[in-house]
């Protein structure tokens, strides 16, 4: 296929573990969704390699057509592995499913690091692979994630003189925490890369660990990641993650994108989820309509007085849980509503099982994942909690603003960038904040909210309207990674 000229739009090839609305088990899968589109609209042309795991529901796999497959070696010892390639087209993004029976077949997308490395060395390959397959010539390849991160990789190495060897390279990291690491023999085994690779500029990070993230972080033509303030503060020791010396020698290819949202998938005019569909003009009298059904849905005592706060998040350390259930009983009071959603570590799970039932009526622990209620939290809840240890961009706090729920964050990565601190004495900002990680200052931070909610509505009022005013869509982070491609391109 010809090389680009300059008047032909960019071509993009998206490279992810997931991507919704086939398989979402956090922002990673609203980003592979709705980042594209934005890009689409910008003219930019985009497709999105996955994995055709088991769990996608039947409905998309009706929907895919087989566009052919081949034999790909994969391992040191050279075994060969099955590549299918299924294809489906979603309002103008074409989504290429990377398919394998072995490696696929399981309920959920991430088991655990042993099989997973295997999983994504398959698929990182098999994806640049594919795109050689289906003679679709990228300028960039957006790789996104651990699970992608050995694309760089294979591109300047085993890629080179291939069609696909030609394009630029940029990985995201959505979350650092994860980076996909295991013994030298395996990584060696999976990746069937040479020697030379295995190094501590490259692969390795201890005596007998390799990494594959790092890897791919020092092989991207750039490095971006989804707040400013993140890509700052991944190059400290507190939050690098052992990756901070590695990104800081990088740190000229590095860069910070905020997250945008899907503004008309999260759309509180339209969305037919909710009881009361609502815009800045009517939110103050919706809003409480929404209450109301959300409380008589969970069983809550229905009253629209109460102050009702949201949580809406995988269940781990990463989201500040340990400073919430630290102050839980002394943030309770007759006033006080709180609804959880998610899923994860059962030391949190239990835990906010039990304070659902030390205070009936007022506090409703849902430990399920769950999209629909998900929108009715967001349209119902006076604020969201989102006090985390590192957040990268977080798109929770975006979405609440969206439907005039007031976030309550710790001042990190982009919840940083997001929400502008409320100033009593102006009235300006989005939400109520905190600096230090203290479960104190999440105490106070509460409370503040509280009281600005219940003796001071017309301020509170003036927060929800202006934060459902605020741009929180993909348009113009969607136009900085078009820029940078552009600059790659050339
Ligand atoms: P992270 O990617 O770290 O989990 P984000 O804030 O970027 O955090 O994205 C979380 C996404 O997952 C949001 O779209 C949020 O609404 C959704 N989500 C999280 N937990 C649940 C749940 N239990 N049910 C439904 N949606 C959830
Ligand atoms: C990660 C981060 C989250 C971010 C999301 C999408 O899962 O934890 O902060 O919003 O990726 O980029």
């Amino acid at each position: 296929m010809a090389k680009n000229n300059h008047s032909d739009p960019v071509r993009v090839a998206f490279i992810g573990s997931e991507c919704y609305p086939f398989v979402k088990t956090g922002g990673l899968g609203d980003v592979m969704y709705a980042l594209p589109r934005a890009l689409l609209r910008q003219n930019c042309q985009v497709r999105v390699l996955m994995p055709c795991y088991a769990c996608i529901p039947e409905k998309y796999k009706k929907q895919m057509v087989h566009r052919g497959s081949f034999m790909m070696d994969l391992t040191q010892d050279g075994r060969e592995f099955f590549v299918g390639i299924m294809e489906a087209e979603m309002d103008g993004v074409i989504y290429d499913f990377i398919e394998n029976r072995e490696f696929y077949d399981w309920g959920n997308p991430y088991t655990g690091l042993w099989e997973d490395i295997p999983k994504y060395c398959f698929f990182s390959k098999a994806a640049l692979a594919a795109l050689n397959y289906l003679e679709w010539e990228p300028d960039v390849i957006h790789c996104h994630d651990w699970q992608a991160g050995l694309v760089p990789v294979y591109l300047r190495t085993l890629f080179a003189p291939t069609p696909v060897g030609r394009a630029k390279s940029i990985l995201t990291i959505h979350n650092l925490r994860f980076q996909g690491m295991c013994s030298i023999s395996h990584m060696k085994y999976w990746t069937g890369l040479p020697d030379y690779l295995f190094n501590y500029d490259v692969f390795l990070t201890g005596d007998n660990e390799a990494n594959m993230f790092k890897a791919g972080l020092a092989y991207a033509d750039r490095v971006t990641t989804v707040s400013a303030t993140y890509a700052q503060e991944i190059q400290t020791d507190f939050y690098g993650e052992r990756l901070n010396a590695h990104l800081w020698y990088h740190r000229a290819k590095l860069s910070g994108i905020v997250n945008g949202i899907d503004v008309d998938l999260w759309n509180s005019r339209t969305d037919k989820l909710l009881t009361a569909d609502y815009s800045e003009k009517d939110v103050l009298e919706k809003k409480p309509v929404n209450k109301e059904a959300l409380q008589e849905r969970l069983g809550l005592k229905v009253d629209r007085s109460k102050y009702m706060l949201g949580l809406i998040s995988r269940l781990t350390d990463q989201k500040g849980l340990d400073l919430i259930n630290a102050i839980f009983t002394r943030m309770m009071d007759d006033d006080t509503q709180v609804v959880i959603l998610g899923t994860g570590d059962p030391r949190y799970e239990a835990a906010f099982r039990h304070y659902e039932s030390v205070y009936p009526g007022q506090v409703c622990a849902y430990i399920r994942y769950d999209e629909s209620l998900a929108h009715q939290i967001y349209a119902g809840a006076d604020a969201l909690l989102v006090p985390s240890l590192f957040e990268p961009c977080g798109l929770t706090q975006l979405i609440a603003m969206r439907y005039g729920t007031v976030p309550v964050v710790r001042e990190t990565g982009g919840l940083k960038d997001t929400v502008a601190k409320y100033d009593p004495d102006t009235g300006d900002g989005n939400g109520f904040t905190f600096d230090d990680y203290s479960a104190d200052l999440l105490l106070d931070t509460v409370k503040l909210s509280r009281k600005v909610y219940l003796q001071d509505r017309d301020a509170w009022d003036r927060i929800v309207v202006r934060d459902m005013g605020k741009d929180v869509s993909w348009e113009h982070s969607a136009r900085e990674y078009l820029d940078l491609y552009k600059a790659l391109a050339e």
